[in-house]
């Protein structure tokens, strides 16, 4: 049964952790699933992924936007969609919403513009449901600290390894140096588009224990499910497009 999750959240919110036990949970009790992240999982999106965390160099605005759009647009066309068709659940760490955060609450840039290349990126695929880890900016950065502390302990092979993995493995290091209320409009605009989608979104307490928002987020793709095997035997719909 096709479904599109996707997780958003800011910085050290809990999106990996929380997407990966998804995935596992998902495929241990059979089903097929693709795990993917933003930006990433493409080549293009890898490319970008890289470049965007190992490159401190700042950027204009409106560039920042079309990179990550640039990295949805081949991710929605090349994974998600033939994904969702063969019938796979797609769990993906962030998606076109941490642009509205990041590129249009968060940096300013018009909300107009930044929904057109959104909707122009995702081709029409949202998300079935998406689950927002919310919580205050400064606990969650101090949590991504603390992991990015970790790396400074170890020797310099290890660093340059683990540098190239962190950044790889979803290491938010543009974003983590932008001052707080940079964080506090990214966490407004997010609790703004769950409101106005509340059908879509689910809002979970970010600060609860990890395995406690794992049992959250699995009782709701349950009910989800079976919502949409209900559906699709009436043929009222194509799961996730
Ligand atoms: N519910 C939780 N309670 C406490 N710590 C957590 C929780 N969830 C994740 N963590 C820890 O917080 C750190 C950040 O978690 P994680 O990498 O999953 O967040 P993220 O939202 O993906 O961050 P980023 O925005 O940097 O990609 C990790 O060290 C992780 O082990
Ligand atoms: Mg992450």
């Amino acid at each position: 049964m096709a479904l599109f999750i996707s997780f958003e959240g800011g910085e050290g919110s809990g999106k990996s952790t929380q997407a990966a036990l998804l995935a596992e949970r998902l495929r241990e009790t059979g089903r097929r699933v693709s795990h993917l992240r933003e930006p990433g999982s493409t080549g293009l999106g890898n490319y970008l992924r890289h470049w965007l965390k190992s490159n401190d160099r700042s950027m204009t605005h409106e560039a920042e936007l079309f990179l990550f759009t640039a990295a949805r647009a081949e991710l929605v066309r090349r994974v998600v969609k033939p994904a969702l068709r063969d019938g796979e659940i797609v769990v993906c760490d962030r998606y076109a919403d941490s642009t509205t955060a990041y590129q249009g609450y968060g940096r300013g840039l018009p909300l107009a513009a930044v929904r057109a290349a959104n909707h122009l990126a995702a081709g029409g695929v949202w998300p079935d449901v998406t689950f927002l880890l919310d919580g205050a900016p400064h606990a969650l950065l101090m949590r991504a600290r603390a992991q990015a502390a970790l790396y400074d302990e170890r020797d310099a092979a290890d660093r340059e390894r683990d540098g190239w993995q962190r950044a790889q493995d979803g290491g938010e290091e543009r974003f983590e140096r932008a001052p707080l209320a940079f964080h506090e409009r990214v966490r407004a605009g997010y609790l703004r588009l769950a409101e106005e989608e509340p059908e879509r979104w689910r809002v979970l307490d970010a600060a609860q224990g990890a395995g406690l928002i794992a049992e959250q987020v699995w009782d709701e793709v349950a009910r989800l499910e079976a919502r949409a095997g209900a559906a699709s035997v009436a043929g009222e719909r194509l799961p996730g497009m």
